[in-house]
């Protein structure tokens, strides 16, 4: 799918998954480099903003790892990102001004419960991408990602498999990670507003 098919279905929905987002080998590349990736590289994730912000196991007990611009095989995948975030700003004005994104290991039994990514007016995350990066991924691992709709409906459930993007409005959509079975890998993102002119606090990391 092409930037505008992503712009159009962002438009319509709010949300989209992109079956193929880079080739097969390409994700396997990250994938090779998110499973050699030594442990002290990655940290347990957090929740909730800046101050009040504390490794929080209830809510989810996946591990991270951002990425650098300076890390040549980190910034191959930033790069990419960048021509999406300048062709959503063609097609939708959407006025994106940057991008940050981390890895994502989540493992056997690790968990993300329902949650949203930003709050209106409250974050600076504006647009929320996630990659998978697992080469095999059946129905029986688990790992679903489950997106629900405003009345609390199932919208989509997406299998965390090799080269699927998912897509959606960061402060729309409530959002959850089940349980796997295996490893489970992924490049979690978000486009951002210029913090600077909308006054709004930076979501922390
Ligand atoms: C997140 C998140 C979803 C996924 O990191 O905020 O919701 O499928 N990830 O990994
Ligand atoms: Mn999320």
């Amino acid at each position: 799918m092409d930037i505008s098919g992503i712009a159009d279905a962002l438009a319509d929905h709010g949300y989209l998954i992109v079956p193929q987002f880079i080739s097969q080998q390409k994700a396997l590349e990250f994938y090779a480099y998110a499973k050699n990736l030594p442990d002290q590289q990655w940290q347990l994730a957090s929740v909730g903003r800046r101050e009040q912000q504390t490794i929080n196991t209830n809510v989810r007990s996946d591990r991270i790892h951002w990425l650098d611009s300076d890390v040549a095989e980190e910034n191959e995948f930033l790069a990419a990102m960048n021509v999406l975030r300048t062709g959503l700003n063609r097609e939708l004005f959407m006025g994106l001004f940057d991008y940050e994104a981390h890895l994502a290991n989540y493992q056997p039994g690790a968990y993300y419960k329902k949650h949203l990514d930003a709050f209106k007016g409250r974050s600076n995350r504006i647009l929320t991408t996630v990659l998978y990066l697992n080469p095999e991924w059946s129905k029986a691992d688990g790992g679903e990602l489950v997106i629900y709709g405003e009345r609390g409906e199932v919208l989509q459930e997406v299998l965390p498999t090799l080269g699927t993007m998912v897509i959606f409005l960061s402060d729309r959509f409530v959002h959850e990670v089940k349980v796997g079975m295996k490893d489970r890998y992924s490049i979690t993102g978000w486009f951002r507003l210029n913090a600077s002119v909308s006054g709004i606090v930076d979501p922390p990391r």
